[in-house]
């Protein structure tokens, strides 16, 4: 391949979003689950990823105010902890939260990948012109079964940073959060793994922000099942199912369902589901993380927490992650959990 050709208004876009074939059998192992749960993902479409941003602007959603901040504010301590290489975001949305730390860590390149690709395409094109320095790529896939980066000239020999703000960590169950973790270890040869994740809060205030005044917690979760009626040839009645997030204090996590109104027959993706009245089909789980619970499990991941900062309120954490050099598989339970501090900008 020859140098790449980035245009500083143009940001390239690799285009490895699933394709229908994969999303009909993905939605159908999904739905024949007990409960039925679709995978997280498929939220994001083009007006999943525009509600998801007009959640973040919610008063009751303090996640993304709190982590934007907190980077904005660590910038200078982050970049010099990271030191240089290409930055490669997983799940990049409107790629708003990286600024800070291009303009501190100067990396040889930003890669953003995300699921969506229109909304991928404008936030990169956005962030080129706000710096037309960093050659910038996009990679649409679902970065949860991303084996490979593509073998791509910005990315070649250059030591890789992975960023995984926003607590999306959240949306994998414990064992899929580890196999996810692990598969960034590889895909990041070496380099470290900035990951951003959002704390248990009392539970009030959790389910309001998953469940906001506004609505658009619950029209984020209909519009999956208008994605559906559309892409995959379905004819769900919006209204016949009803918005719910509650609290799930064992698993410590956040559910998010569309409870059926009623007994209904829905065809979706080729097949006949019959959905019992109160029947609920899970759209995403948001577990939060005590800091020792998400070292326990980073541990077993293959990472060592190294460093951790936090908001005054300490109720989001950005740990930074190096890969343990141990390189047969780390057991559960024989890592110590609290090696990072819980001091503000401290070192473990
Ligand atoms: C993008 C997965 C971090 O769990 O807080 C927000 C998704 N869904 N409101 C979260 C979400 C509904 C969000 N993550």
């Amino acid at each position: 391949m020859k140098a790449p050709t980035i245009s500083p208004l143009q940001a390239e876009l690799i285009n490895l979003h699933p394709a229908l074939v994969d999303m009909r059998r993905m939605v159908c192992d999904g739905l024949r689950k007990k409960p039925r749960q679709l995978p997280a993902w498929l939220l994001y479409d083009t007006e999943g990823s525009r509600l998801f941003e007009q959640i973040c602007e919610q008063p009751e959603y303090s996640l993304s105010r709190t982590e934007t901040a907190l980077l904005g504010k660590q910038a200078a301590a982050i970049a010099t902890a990271l030191e240089s290489g290409v930055i490669v975001e997983f799940g990049a949305g409107s790629a708003r939260k990286v600024g800070p730390l291009l303009r501190s860590l100067r990396p040889a390149a930003y890669i953003a990948i995300d699921i969506s690709s229109e909304h991928l395409q404008e936030s990169t094109n956005a962030l080129q012109r706000q710096f037309p320095e960093v050659p910038i790529l996009g990679i649409c896939c679902d970065h949860s079964q991303l084996d490979a980066l593509p073998d791509h000239p910005l990315l070649r020999g250059q030591r890789r940073i992975g960023f995984f703000p926003g607590s999306s960590l959240g949306n994998f169950e414990a064992k899929e959060a580890i196999v996810l973790l692990r598969n960034f270890r590889k895909l990041l040869n070496g380099g470290p793994l900035l990951l951003g994740l959002d704390h248990p809060k009392p539970k009030e205030r959790m389910v309001a922000a998953y469940n906001d005044a506004a609505g658009v917690s619950a029209a984020f979760a209909h519009n999956l099942l208008h994605r559906l009626n559309h892409e995959l040839e379905g004819d769900f009645d919006l209204d016949q199912f009803t918005y719910r997030a509650s609290w799930q204090a064992e698993q410590s996590r956040v559910v998010m369902e569309l409870v059926s109104k009623c007994k209904q027959l829905i065809t979706v993706a080729g097949r006949q589901w019959l959905f019992t009245a109160g029947e609920s089909l899970i759209t995403e789980y948001s577990i939060k993380y005590l800091p020792e619970a998400a070292l326990a499990l980073i541990a077993e991941a293959g990472w060592d927490g190294v460093q951790r900062w936090h908001d005054p309120a300490n109720e989001f954490s950005i740990h930074l992650l190096k890969p343990s050099n141990c390189t047969a598989k780390p057991k559960a339970a024989t890592n110590e959990p609290s090696r990072a501090t819980s001091q503000n900008q401290a070192r473990a």
